[in-house]
């Protein structure tokens, strides 16, 4: 018997359906050698939608993807739409919805790829990000009072519960304990988030006793972004909150090849998680066959661990390697080669594994 899963896709705006169908095209063709089907369904939602029907996540929407056991998203983000919208009411509330608390951020440079920073190499670069992705500053907490005037103020609150702390950094110590990980580092502010960044030291450190085999660290932020320059080689596991971790893991992303490559997941570990590449719409190189889909194909292949199958995700991931070294670069446009051949690519290796 086959195992199925069910996955809505989301190929959104811009380069995203291109990217989509690339991860697709390589899971629909490579699934049986694993023994799995994969039953996909489309869903328009997105800016192009928006625009024609004012429309962001509809009922019938979370119905949908509620009777998947994944969601895999290409890219969310339309220049004719405010800034602000699409990602509130499209990226953000499905987070939420699904109450995807963890959003997990691998940033591995892998071999043959190259990195701005000089003399470092794949074994300096391998290391997650764990960043909390319910609340914080994105809580959506505050507001105005005299809108509009030379009076007004504006606020924005950082919430920071318990309870989303707490399986938070649990997550992260038993992502450190699966994957034979060495270190968890708290990523923090504690000298002036005296009061929110007390509450995650605390937990942590308390969290951290649970697991005596794994090794705790302490960065504030700034230093962090300046060691992930200087000494990558440091990181193991980071676990950080929502703000913080949006920032470190565009920083991550740069040193690990760029966007090209940069793969994320929002887990659910008990329910539905939406994984995407991380580098968005890319407007400009829309149905040009010139965008890289090795993030999102990434994107499938750690949809395919969360779902368990570790094999599989492996067996991806030496795939993209092995695609990576053949591109000239991973940027759109200067790969050397197209989107759909990358897509091809990666299909033939991930066969002949
Ligand atoms: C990301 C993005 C989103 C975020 C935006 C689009 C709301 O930057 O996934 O990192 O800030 O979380
Ligand atoms: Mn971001």
């Amino acid at each position: 018997m086959k195992k199925e899963y069910k996955i809505s896709l989301l190929p959104g705006d811009g380069t995203g359906p291109e990217v989509v169908a690339e991860a697709v095209k390589v899971l629909e063709k490579s699934s049986s050698k694993y023994n799995i089907v994969f039953k996909f369904s489309d869903n328009d939602l997105g800016g192009e939608r928006f625009l024609k029907t004012n429309e962001l996540v509809t009922k019938k929407d979370i119905d949908e993807l509620q009777n998947s056991d994944a969601i895999l998203l290409g890219a969310i983000g339309h220049p004719d739409v405010k800034p602000g919208i699409l990602e509130q009411g499209i990226l953000l509330k499905l987070r939420k919805e699904f109450d995807q608390y963890i959003n997990l951020r691998p940033v591995v440079l892998y071999p043959g790829i190259e990195t701005p920073l000089s003399g470092k190499s794949p074994e300096d670069i391998n290391f997650t990000v764990v960043r909390e992705n319910t609340e914080g500053l994105y809580a959506g907490a505050g507001g105005y009072i005299h809108y509009g005037t030379k009076q007004e103020v504006a606020t924005q609150e950082s919430i920071n519960t318990y309870y989303a702390i707490h399986r938070c950094i649990k997550y992260a110590f038993d992502y450190a304990t699966k994957f034979n990980r060495k270190k968890v580092t708290l990523c923090a502010k504690t000298n002036v988030l005296t009061f929110a960044h007390d509450l995650w030291e605390r937990i942590f450190y308390d969290v951290a006793k649970d697991y005596p085999n794994i090794e705790t660290d302490y960065g504030h932020v700034d230093a962090v972004c300046m060691w992930m320059v200087k000494n990558p080689e440091w990181f193991d596991v980071i676990v950080t909150d929502n703000m913080f971790g949006d920032i470190i893991t565009d920083l991550g992303a740069m040193i690990q090849g760029g966007m090209g490559i940069a793969a994320g997941g929002n887990i659910n570990p008990n329910g539905i998680s939406m994984f995407e590449p991380i580098g968005g719409s890319a407007p400009k190189y829309t149905n040009k066959n010139v965008i890289n889909p090795l993030a999102c194909i990434a994107a499938a292949g750690m949809m395919a661990s969360e779902l368990g199958e570790e094999n599989y995700a492996n067996d991806i991931e030496s795939a993209i390697i092995a695609t990576a070294q053949k591109l000239n670069s991973l940027s759109a446009g200067k790969m050397g080669m197209s989107t759909t051949e990358v897509g091809d690519t990666v299909l033939n290796h991930l066969l002949n594994i």
